[in-house]
C-alpha cells in the first residue's frame, strides 16, 4: 500500500477497513474494482485477522464501501462545508475516508453522532493528535450542517446532483435521455436488487428454488429460470449450492442479453468479449452443454477466472482464447455471435458506484470506436449477432445501431416483448429508424441493471458503409 502504517497490533474496526478499502479505490492503481480493492487491502494489512473470516463482518465491510460510495459527492459536500474553504482532496487520502465513513453512518446509516464521531476520531488517533482533533472537528460541525439549506443555495443540476447523489454529467443525461423520470432513475440506481439465474446444467429450476427459499424469498421474473431475490437471511452468494456452480448471481438484464440470441444444442456459438463468462455459460446452458462455443477476451486474467468458472459450472463447450474481438477470425461462419463489449458501465451503477466518479470523455469515446470495430468484426464472423451494453448513453447502444440499421433485425423473444421497451427514437439530430426493433431495460422501470440489446443479420447487410466506423 506504501502509506507507511502498520496498525496490526492495534484493535482494528469494520470502519477502519472501510477507510482502508475506499483509499485503495482513491489513490490505488488506476481503475481498481471496489473487489480487487478489498482483496489487495485484506491481504496486504489484514490477513490474519480472525473476524475477517465471518461472512457477515465482510459483508458490513462491504455495505460500508459501496452505500458510502453510492453517496460519495453528497458526504464530500458535506465535509467541505466543514473545513473551512478547504478541499477534501487536500486532506491525507485515508484520512478523507476515514471523514467519509463517520459522515455516511451519521446521514445514512442511523449511527447516533456521538457515536459516529467517536468511532472516527479513534480511528484518526492513530495518525496522530491533530489528524483525530480535524476529524472531531469536522464530524460535530457535520452533525449541525442543514443540508437542505445549503441546497437551495446551488444551481438546479448541482442541487440534483447532490439531492439524488450522482455526478452532474450524469443528472445531464438522465435528463435528456428520459426527461423528468431522471429522478426516478437516480433513485432506483441507489436500489440493491440481486437475482440469480438457475444454472441448469447442473439442478433444475424446482431444485434451486426449493434450495433458495430456505434462505431467502423469491419472487419469479420474466424468465423462467431467473429469480429475483426480496428478502434473504443468508444472501446467496455465499450458499453452498452457490460454491456448487448450481445458480450464479446474475442481473435480469444480462440473462436478458444471451436469453435473445437463443442459441440451440449443436450451434457453432462465438462470444467476442466473453470475460468472465456469466452470459457465455449461459449460452451453454441454452445449448444444453452441446455444440461448441469459441469465448474470445483480450485480459489475460479475466480469461484465466473465466476458465475457473465454468469449470465450476459444469461447461464442457467453450474454448477460451485470449484475442481482440475487433479482429478475431474464425475458420468458418459462426451460427450465433454475442457481442457484449466493454462500455461505459451507465446502466450499473447499483452494483458498480465507483463509475459515477470515474467517467472520462476520452475513454468514452474511445470505447464507442471499438463497439463499432467489434460489431463490424461480429458481422463479419458470423450472420446472427446479439448486440448488448450495460449502457444507458444513446451514443452507445441506438447511436452505433444507426450505422448498422440495414443488418438489425426485430427481437421476437416473447418475455422481452411483452415488457414493450423500445430503443430511442431521436436525440439531438440523430433519428434511429429501428427503434421499434431493439429493447431497452431500466433500472426504475424493470427494477434490473439499465441494458440495450439489438440483434442483427449479416444476410440483411447492403453492404453497409462504414466510412464513419472510426
Ligand atoms: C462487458 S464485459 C463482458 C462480460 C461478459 N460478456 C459476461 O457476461 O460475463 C466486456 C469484456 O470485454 C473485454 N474486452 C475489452 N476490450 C476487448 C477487445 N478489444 N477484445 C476482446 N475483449 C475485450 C474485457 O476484458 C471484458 O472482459
Amino acid at each position: 500500500m506504501g502509506r507507511g502504517r502498520n496498525f496490526c497490533n492495534q484493535f482494528v474496526s469494520t470502519q477502519e477497513i472501510a477507510a482502508e478499502i475506499l483509499t485503495e479505490v482513491d489513490v490505488g492503481e488506476e481503475l481498481i474494482s471496489v473487489k480487487e480493492a478489498t482483496k489487495k487491502v485484506i491481504n496486504s494489512l489484514y490477513k490474519d485477522l480472525p473476524m475477517l473470516k465471518d461472512v457477515k463482518v465482510r459483508g458490513s465491510i462491504h455495505a460500508y464501501v459501496i452505500e458510502s460510495l453510492k453517496r460519495r459527492n453528497t458526504i464530500d459536500f458535506v465535509i467541505e462545508l466543514c473545513l473551512k474553504g478547504k478541499s477534501i482532496d487536500e486532506l491525507n487520502p485515508f484520512l478523507r475516508n476515514v471523514l467519509r465513513i463517520g459522515v455516511y453512518e451519521m446521514l445514512y446509516h442511523n449511527v447516533h453522532p456521538a457515536l459516529a464521531t467517536d468511532s472516527t476520531v479513534r480511528i484518526a488517533k492513530k495518525l496522530g493528535y491533530g489528524a483525530a482533533s480535524l476529524v472531531n472537528a469536522v464530524m460535530r460541525k457535520a452533525e449541525s450542517v442543514d443540508i437542505q439549506k445549503e441546497l437551495k443555495k446551488l444551481n438546479p443540476i448541482k442541487k440534483m446532483a447532490i439531492e439524488l447523489h450522482h455526478p452532474e454529467w450524469y443528472v445531464k443525461m438522465a435528463l435528456r435521455l428520459v426527461g423528468k423520470d431522471a429522478v426516478e432513475l437516480m433513485q432506483s440506481n441507489l436500489k440493491d436488487v440481486t437475482y440469480v439465474r438457475v444454472n441448469e446444467i447442473k439442478a433444475s429450476v424446482e431444485s434451486v428454488r426449493r434450495y433458495l427459499e430456505k434462505h431467502c424469498e423469491l419472487s419469479e421474473t420474466i424468465l423462467p429460470y431467473v429469480f429475483k431475490v426480496e428478502e434473504w437471511d443468508k444472501h446467496p452468494s455465499i450458499l453452498e449450492w452457490h460454491e456448487e456452480g448450481k445458480y450464479v448471481v446474475q442481473d435480469l438484464a444480462s440473462a436478458i442479453a444471451a436469453h435473445v440470441l437463443s442459441p440451440e444444442p449443436g450451434d457453432f456459438v462465438l462470444d467476442l468479449a466473453a470475460a468472465p463468462g456469466i452470459k457465455t455459460s449461459q449460452l451453454a446452458m441454452l445449448m444444453e452443454n452441446r455444440g461448441r462455443i469459441v469465448a474470445v477476451d483480450n485480459s489475460r486474467s479475466r480469461l484465466e477466472r473465466m476458465i475457473a468458472k465454468m469449470r465450476q459450472l459444469g461447461v464442457e463447450v467453450v474454448e477460451c482464447r485470449l484475442g481482440d474481438g475487433a479482429s478475431f477470425k474464425v475458420e468458418e461462419k459462426a451460427d450465433k455471435v454475442l457481442l457484449d463489449p466493454p462500455c461505459s458501465t451507465t446502466g450499473a451503477v447499483r452494483k458498480y458506484p465507483c463509475i459515477k466518479w470515474r467517467f472520462n470523455m476520452e475513454k468514452f469515446k474511445s470505447t464507442i470506436s471499438l463497439q463499432r470495430k467489434m460489431v463490424e468484426n461480429a458481422l463479419r464472423a458470423g450472420n446472427s449477432v446479439l448486440y448488448s451494453t450495460c449502457s444507458i448513453t444513446f451514443e452507445e447502444n441506438e447511436g452505433n445501431m444507426v450505422l448498422f440499421e440495414d443488418c438489425i433485425e426485430k427481437i421476437r423473444c416473447r418475455e422481452v416483448n411483452r415488457w414493450r421497451s423500445y430503443g430511442i427514437k431521436k436525440f439531438g439530430r440523430i433519428r434511429f429508424k429501428k427503434w421499434r426493433s431493439v429493447a431497452r431495460f431500466w433500472p426504475h422501470i424493470h427494477d434490473c441493471c439499465g441494458f440495450f440489446v439489438a440483434l442483427l443479420n449479416s444476410e440483411n447487410s447492403k453492404n453497409y458503409d462504414l466510412k464513419n466506423v472510426k
